[in-house]
């Protein structure tokens, strides 16, 4: 009896599995692959858990497990063979070994980032269904395959702007999702800027009460215009602490940014005697870089930075606080007298620090303000990240440089012996248009970054031999002044966000695009599968207002009835 058992049940497997898997679409793509003959059927497989792993990775795996079986429909087998997720203390935080013959998978790692990266390469080696959350029929196998897989930079950031338009807490954790699905681990969270304050701060009340809050949002590009509308909003401290909770789970360390000493205009309408001034200060209808910063004379200014800084870093846990640092004063306004120039308290602090009189004062002085706040918060045991304007003055050691205005500043902090982050605008600024048909597409800040030229990037190019030690990664900025629709904020991040997540993980020689342009009918149905916006201008379909497929056959159908002309 139980032998017929047996064969029934092995029947069974037989029936529900095909012996023929997808093809292999991982992006980004492993950095040892070698695929072997025949197939792992998934369905109701059986799920071992070595007890030495720690308990986030085994709430990982249960992920994983729990996808598994929702989007198969069955149960699995517990302590049964099939699935055998194993601890091995050798390998490196975010290495992983996956080994799947016919009748075992093997996954092994020593941590959560290895564990929750084997998971997510072993997502993508699926039907895109396993994304859905609900049952679906489909080919649940796996191909038999060696994977042997770690990153090429350790930083793989991604950048979200939630101040000109404010993202929900379950919007970012969907952010934070897809950044999971692509193996990023860092979330460099805008928070702070001229157009929104969006922290609660327990000893600064107004900076939500008021600072959060603006009478209304220029259009288009009509700086002086206003739609009348109050917009705003703000995350509180447990919401906060909810997302970097959510995003720790998966590998992911959420980088808080607080501008400073520009970018404060929701600041200063919230306290204008942080200004030099004293206001009345308005939080901005429009966009571009504000004249009113914070004063550097006035010492309530730097114990107001404490004290914010205080609550921001028993927040957020991360090694690294972002302290901003960019566009204090408009470089193309070769006219303009800023308010450092003329401010008496100002003026004053820049004779006391001994700084002469001329167009280098007021970046000495913002120096001095870097400094200062770089102490205190090294004093935390943490550092900080500055955008590449706080490399324009003498930087004290320890400091990490985010190069934005191309790469030169990131190349000049390594030689210098700073960390540095790359993130030139132009190769990672996803705010810009996809493609040079501007008319096509949803109105955006300007420039063309289609999906090639992001994934042409190469991080260590220029930079000093000797120094690459100094390049931590690759992040790219997703900054929101015309993005205010989920929609449209996953239009902009996809599928240059993929493109990235290639130039962070995968080794010089496994980079190719023509092979990553064919995996991305498959990512089309994974973000399909999680209801995700994507934009199809790499397949020639430009702009917003397409019905996305829903699935990669319904893509393929799409694209062909829908060639392009030329
Ligand atoms: C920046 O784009 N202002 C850092
Ligand atoms: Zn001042």
């Amino acid at each position: 009896m139980k032998r017929i058992l047996f064969i029934l049940t092995g029947v069974a497997v037989l029936a529900s599995c095909s012996r023929k898997a997808e093809t292999f679409s991982v992006i980004p793509m492993p950095n040892d692959v070698t695929i072997e003959k025949g197939t792992f059927c998934v369905k109701g497989a059986g799920i071992k858990i070595d007890p030495a792993i720690d308990k986030e990775s085994g709430e990982a795996i249960g992920r994983f497990v729990q996808a598994l079986e929702t989007a198969t429909g069955k149960k699995t087998k517990p302590g049964k063979d099939g699935f055998d997720f194993k601890y091995n203390p050798n390998m490196a935080a975010e290495e992983y070994f996956i080994n799947i013959d016919n009748d075992e998978v093997d996954v092994e790692a020593s941590c959560l980032g290895g564990f929750v990266y084997a998971c997510e390469t072993l997502k993508q080696m699926l039907p895109a269904a396993i994304y859905g959350g609900k049952k679906a029929k489909a080919n649940w196998v796996l191909p038999c395959a060696k994977i042997f897989d770690q990153p090429r930079f350790g930083y793989r950031g991604m950048h979200l702007d939630c101040s000109r338009h404010f993202w929900s807490v379950e919007e970012t954790k969907r952010y934070i999702d897809v950044m999971t699905a692509y193996k990023l681990n860092t979330l460099h969270w805008h928070l702070t800027d001229d157009q929104g304050w969006r922290i609660e701060i327990k000893s600064y009340p107004r900076l939500t009460e008021v600072g959060a809050w603006r009478d209304g949002t220029c259009i288009g590009k009509d700086m002086d215009s206003s739609d009348g509308i109050r917009y705003g909003g703000y995350y509180t401290q447990d919401q906060l602490r909810d997302v970097v909770q959510y995003a720790a789970a998966r590998g992911i360390t959420v980088i808080p940014e607080v501008d400073l000493p520009g970018h404060m205009v929701a600041a200063l309408t919230s306290y204008p005697e942080l200004g030099c001034t004293g206001g009345p200060y308005k939080v901005w209808p429009r966009w571009g870089i504000a004249k009113d910063i914070l004063c550097a004379g006035k010492e309530e200014v730097f114990t107001f930075l404490e004290n914010v800084l205080s609550e921001v870093m028993d927040i957020f846990p991360s090694k690294y606080i972002h302290i901003g640092g960019d566009e204090c004063f408009d470089p193309f306004d070769k006219e303009a007298v800023f308010p450092w120039d003329v401010c008496p308290k100002c003026n004053a602090r820049m004779r006391q620090l001994g700084i002469k009189k001329g167009p280098e004062a007021k970046h000495q002085l913002q120096n001095y303000v870097t400094a200062r706040v770089q102490k205190f918060i090294n004093s935390k045991g943490r550092n900080i990240i500055g955008w590449d304007e706080i490399l324009e003055g003498d930087l004290a050691e320890g400091s990490t440089i985010m190069s934005w205005r191309g790469t030169a500043g990131g190349i000049k902090a390594a030689a210098k012996g700073f960390d540095a982050i790359m993130t030139p605008y132009d190769y990672a600024y996803f705010d810009y248009y996809q493609g040079p048909e501007r008319d096509k597409e949803p109105l955006c800040i300007g420039g063309n970054l289609p999906v090639e030229t992001v994934y042409s990037y190469e991080p260590l190019d220029g930079v000093t031999p000797g120094a690459e030690d100094h390049i931590l990664g690759v992040q790219a900025n997703l900054w929101t002044e015309y993005i205010t629709t989920p929609e449209h904020l996953y239009y902009m991040l996809l599928p240059r966000m993929c493109a990235l997540s290639e130039i962070q993980w995968c080794d010089r020689d496994r980079k190719d695009y023509n092979r990553f342009n064919a995996s991305l009918d498959h990512t089309f149905a994974i973000l399909d599968a999680m209801g995700v916006n994507y934009s199809l201008d790499c397949r020639g379909l430009v702009g917003l207002g397409r019905k996305p497929a829903r699935n990669a056959a319904e893509l393929a159908e799409y694209l062909e009835k829908n060639k392009p002309s030329w």
